[in-house]
């Protein structure tokens, strides 16, 4: 299972000379929904872009399945390893539901008919049903929008998912629902879910919890039996 481990990271806004990760040493797997919480300013969007492949830590270092990202072509891992969601769904508004979920695929030189075969079923999947496939995204409600984002975010097939803030712009009951497929997407698909929240009531439905706190990452609840635990100990 994809596995992404952080080792003594710091990052340092250049421009400011803010020093906003001091030393973050953690490991996100797969199979396991992980929840970053903290107040805003703390870190949180600049520890996902690091994740992200879209800065790169000023000391320390980030492996993927043990491999330093360091080393690795950028492109190609932000194209096939890991993707990302956001508050603001980042839909195309011109392109329809389906087309999409089909974007990122016919980038990568799938066949149209190859992409929509796999649209439709990460639709199915996150319970976008057949009837809207053809809307915009402007005639789907916020959770459905931010549904169809997840699904286009699958759809590049990489097992790392990274989410800002997903549910920000959405009620309570949508709130639980995407945490509830993004739950299931890492428990019965295997991914490994890293989600950014301010809804600690939401939060809690994540296998852990980490919060930022003064450039620092420190874990706060761990529910699940990882695969680490599990193989060090019979207890
Ligand atoms: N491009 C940038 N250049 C300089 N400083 C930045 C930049 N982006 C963010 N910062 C600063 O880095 C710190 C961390 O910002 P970051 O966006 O990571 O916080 P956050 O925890 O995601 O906050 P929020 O919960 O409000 O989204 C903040 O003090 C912010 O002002
Ligand atoms: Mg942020």
């Amino acid at each position: 299972m994809a596995e992404l481990r952080l080792e003594e990271v710091q990052y340092q806004y250049q421009k400011t000379g803010q020093q906003v990760l001091k030393g973050v040493s953690c490991c996100f797997e797969g199979g396991q929904l992980c929840a970053v919480i903290g107040p805003s300013g703390s870190g949180k969007t600049t520890l996902l872009s690091l994740m992200a492949g879209l800065d790169r830590p000023t000391i320390g270092e980030l492996f993927v399945d043990g491999e330093p990202l360091s080393r690795m072509d950028f492109d190609c891992y932000r194209r096939e390893r890991i993707s990302m969601i956001f508050q603001s769904f980042q839909l195309f508004p011109l392109l329809s539901i389906l087309e999409n979920v089909c974007y990122p695929m016919e980038l990568k030189g799938e066949t149209k008919k190859e992409a929509e075969k796999r649209a439709k079923e990460l639709l199915e999947l996150i319970g976008i049903t057949k009837e809207k496939h053809k809307r915009f995204p402007s005639q789907l409600s916020g959770g459905e929008q931010q549904r169809v984002a997840i699904a286009r975010a699958l759809s590049s097939g990489a097992r790392i998912l990274l989410a800002d803030e997903p549910t920000g712009n959405l009620d309570e009951e949508n709130t639980g629902h995407i945490f509830r497929i993004l739950q299931d997407l890492a428990h019965q698909q295997g991914y490994c879910v890293v989600v950014v929240t301010h809804d600690l009531q939401a939060a809690e439905l994540a296998d852990r919890i980490f919060q930022m706190k003064a450039g620092q990452l420190i874990e706060q609840k761990s529910s699940r039996c990882t695969r680490s635990i599990c193989s060090g100990s019979s207890t």
